[in-house]
């Protein structure tokens, strides 16, 4: 596997790697990687020729409040364990690498920026959405890979790859979760051993939702108060039930509804979701 920390170099490399008959596939992080990332890993490796994967802590999506600093870094683990999922190149970079002085132009997307996380985190998406669309240029990917576990970054990055019209095919992967349904999260490790156990309450929440989905409740108000009812010990940041495209809330449910939460913790904010159908079977965003 090589490794590459200078954007030309990345090109450089790419361009060797790629070929006509070859699909290439990304794999963008923010390292500290769990089984989570690897099931991205794992598909892409199934589905594409080249993988390529990033492990880059992008300030722009990180506000002046929040854990840029303390985000755990790990990159000789995270390298092992790419090498050994048979990653081609890995790109790590500085922030002044991707942002060098000067640098002007950011990706902003209207509404859907300030649903959901974008109401705590005001400028996280416009800065998800500008590494990630960096990202694709340096590597020019054919297929790149997200999680279902950011649903609303993975629906941002389809609906910026579909309004610019850019070359790259998104697919999103299920969430990995733990033994007690808590989503495989690298940030998991800051929860107190009392808030770690509490947090099973995320997926109990989402699961209690999707039960009384599939028993016929198509009022999205009912969902959400359903699912309040099972969440504790944390602040409740919010808990929704929204269409997967526009991320508003519908009058009713009549296809498929994204169940979505944020909890505060002391030691982090935790997200969670389930996209499912009306009936109640799962789907992916
Ligand atoms: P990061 O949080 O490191 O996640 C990288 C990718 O792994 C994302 O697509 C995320 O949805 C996916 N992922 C995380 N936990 C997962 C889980 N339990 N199951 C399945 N997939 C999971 O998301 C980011 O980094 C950044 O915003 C990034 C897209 C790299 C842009 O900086």
């Amino acid at each position: 596997m090589l490794i590459v920390d200078k954007i030309p170099q990345a090109i450089q490399e790419m361009n060797a790697l790629r070929h006509p008959r070859r699909i290439v596939g990304l794999v963008p992080t923010m390292g500290a990687l769990h089984e989570g990332h690897l099931s991205l890993v794992r598909a892409a490796r199934l589905n594409c020729d080249v993988v390529a994967a990033s492990v880059f802590v992008n300030p722009a999506q990180f506000g002046a409040a929040e854990d840029f600093d303390h985000y755990p870094r790990n990159l000789e683990a995270d390298a092992a364990l790419l090498e050994k999922e048979g990653v081609a190149l890995l790109f790590t970079a500085d922030p002044g690498e991707m942002y060098p002085e000067g640098y002007a132009t950011f990706v902003g997307q209207e509404e859907m920026a300030s649903r959901l996380c974008g109401g705590s985190r005001p400028k996280h998406f416009r800065g998800v959405l500008t590494v990630v669309l960096k990202l694709f240029n340096i590597f020019r990917p054919n297929v790149a890979y997200f999680g279902q576990k950011d649903a609303q970054q993975v629906v941002m990055i389809k609906r910026m790859v579909s309004d610019l019209n850019l070359a790259v095919d998104v697919r999103t992967m299920p969430i990995i979760r733990e033994p007690d349904g808590l989503a495989m999260s690298s940030r998991n490790v800051y929860l107190s051993s009392q808030d770690r156990r509490d947090a099973a309450r995320l997926y109990r929440a989402l699961c209690a939702g999707r039960e009384a989905l599939a028993a016929g409740e198509k009022d999205p108000g009912r969902l959400v108060e359903t699912m309040r009812q099972v969440l504790g010990g944390g602040e409740i940041d919010y808990v929704e039930a929204v269409d997967p495209r526009t991320l508003l809330t519908p009058e009713r449910v009549r296809d498929r509804i994204l169940l979505t939460l944020a909890v505060r913790y002391p030691g982090a904010r935790l997200i969670d979701n389930m996209c499912l159908n009306s009936d109640g079977t799962e789907t992916l965003c």
